[in-house]
């Protein structure tokens, strides 16, 4: 398990350096999300009225920023769901382990920018939702 309290979902503001000739943003270990990067990756050229994910993680957390364009993101606890409008390259989501996560409404260009604890593993997957709930309930 991790060592750190798990915490909820959350948008994190990110630094802006407002410049005339351009902005800058940044995040940086650990100063502002809550855990140690292990992995990059981006998900791009999405086709209009797709959507992505529709799964959770055991280990994994995530935290997602558009770095270009908009797009949704829809997590669900096994209870509820909220739905978290990503739309700035200054804000991210923080995604703990076990959410269930999809993410839909990509505009045009949009660019999701995602870091995570983990290195991929496939085991580290739920992808089956009734699963997700059964390990939901037993908690
Ligand atoms: P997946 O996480 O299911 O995509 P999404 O949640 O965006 O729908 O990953 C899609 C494929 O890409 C799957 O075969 C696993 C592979 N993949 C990697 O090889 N490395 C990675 O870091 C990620 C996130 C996915």
């Amino acid at each position: 398990m991790n060592n750190h309290l798990v915490e909820n979902p959350k948008i994190i503001e990110l630094p802006k350096v407002l410049d005339k000739r351009g902005n800058l943003s940044f995040f940086e270990n650990v100063n502002q999300i809550p855990f140690a990067i292990k992995r990059t990756y981006w998900i791009y050229d999405v086709p209009g009225g797709e959507s992505r994910g529709g799964h959770a993680y055991h280990e994994n957390e995530e935290f997602i920023v558009a770095l270009s364009g908009s797009f949704d993101v829809i997590l669900d606890d096994g209870i509820e769901k909220e739905t978290y409008s990503l739309n700035r390259s200054y804000y991210g989501l923080y995604v703990p382990q076990l959410y269930w996560r999809e993410m839909n409404n990509f505009s045009t260009n949009s660019l999701a920018l995602i870091v995570s604890n983990t290195q991929f593993e496939e085991n580290d997957y739920i992808r089956d939702y009734e699963v997700f709930l059964l390990i939901k309930n037993d908690k």
